[in-house]
């Protein structure tokens, strides 16, 4: 019945990953499907004691009712999919869409060194050279490769059926706005264009068939890797601040720095945002640790929340107030 679009506001590492799990529990749609580059993105989930790093599946796979699929914009290493499916016990409701394109040996070899390894920062996942091949319609994809047909079906299909069927979808963006190839800050982005428009291309969803985005921002900004990063904090800084955090995919250091209104404007007007989330509220605010009412917030982190409704004039309707998948503040309906 809902078509839900989730996207990163800033350059990656939102918490996307953790606020997907939780619509995927609450919203119960029938298919989370994700779009974007491929296991370049890194999401972190927690469970209780259960902490999940995720590269290839969605991460809306908590949801065990939910069939989770990769469309066929997404490049996939099949042996980090397949080790995921079968790490975090997914197999029988994987799919991943018969022109998915395919990581080889050769993809991470040439992400492992040269200009996109220095000067880029990438994430050595062979992400980048894979999109390159897929250009220069050279790349391998899913339907060709035997050890994956199982889970190969038609995604677009599939998804558009259980809209057709009245079910809810859940369609999930990586990386971030000012990652992406057309609107990031080039030549520093990824290999595709992540917004909105460009994950829904990635999954085969029309743009008319798109109900709700939500555009998901960090209470502060982080990028890993090379590029532009507007009143970056040192280091030291940062860490004061509780805002050091270690890249999911290469384990290197996030630089940081303030909420940027100016980047987050943009944001709403690439995305074409209905909905903001607001992730690690509990990071600026610590007394609103776990908090899941907006009441319950401290004076200055409702002012703060508010802020953000006023100048970006979008509702701010989800907010991450801890690592657990639970810890959230949905002020929705
Ligand atoms: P690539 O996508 O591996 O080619 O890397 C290009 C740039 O995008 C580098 O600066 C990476 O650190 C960054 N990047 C790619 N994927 C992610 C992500 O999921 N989160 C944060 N940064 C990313
Ligand atoms: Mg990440």
């Amino acid at each position: 019945m809902t078509s839900t679009v989730v996207v990163g506001g800033f350059f990656g590492d939102e918490g996307k990953g953790k606020i997907i799990s939780y619509l995927a529990i609450k919203d119960n749609p029938k298919i989370i499907v994700r779009g974007g580059a491929g296991p370049n993105a890194g999401h972190t989930i927690r469970d209780g004691d259960k902490v999940y790093k995720v590269r290839m599946l969605p991460s809306g796979f908590l949801n065990k009712d939910a069939k989770v699929m990769i469309g066929p914009g997404v490049v996939i290493n099949p042996d980090i999919l397949k080790k995921e499916i079968q790490d975090f016990n997914v197999s029988g409701r994987s799919f991943i869409d018969k022109q998915c394109g395919i990581i080889e040996e050769t993809h991470l070899t040439r992400d492992s060194k040269g200009e996109l390894k220095e000067k880029i920062g990438s994430t050595g996942s062979g992400t980048g050279p894979a999109n390159a091949d897929r250009a220069m319609r050279v790349l391998k994809l899913a339907k060709d490769i035997d050890s994956l047909s199982a889970l190969v079906i038609d995604v677009p299909q599939a998804i558009n059926s259980a809209l057709s069927a009245n079910e809810n979808i859940l369609v999930e963006g990586t990386q971030g706005t000012f990652l992406s190839l057309w609107h990031g800050t080039y030549p520093f982005v990824t290999s595709k264009d992540v917004t909105a428009s460009g994950i829904c291309a990635d999954v085969g969803l029309g743009p008319t068939k798109v109900d709700e985005v939500i555009v998901v921002f960090k209470s502060y900004v982080t990028r890993v890797g090379t590029g532009p990063l507007e009143n970056e904090l040192s280091l030291e800084e940062a860490e004061k601040k509780g805002w050091s955090e270690f890249g999911t995919v290469t384990g290197r250091q996030r630089r940081a720095a303030n909420f940027d209104f100016n980047l987050a404007r943009r944001a709403i007007m690439l995305n074409g945002a209905t909905q903001i989330c607001i992730t690690k509220l509990d990071v600026l605010f610590p007394d609103c640790a776990s908090k899941n009412s907006f009441d319950d917030l401290s004076k200055d982190a409702k002012a703060f929340i508010k802020n953000i409704e006023d100048e970006l004039h979008t509702p701010v309707t989800i907010i991450g107030t801890g690592p657990d998948t639970i810890d959230v503040i949905d002020r929705r309906n």
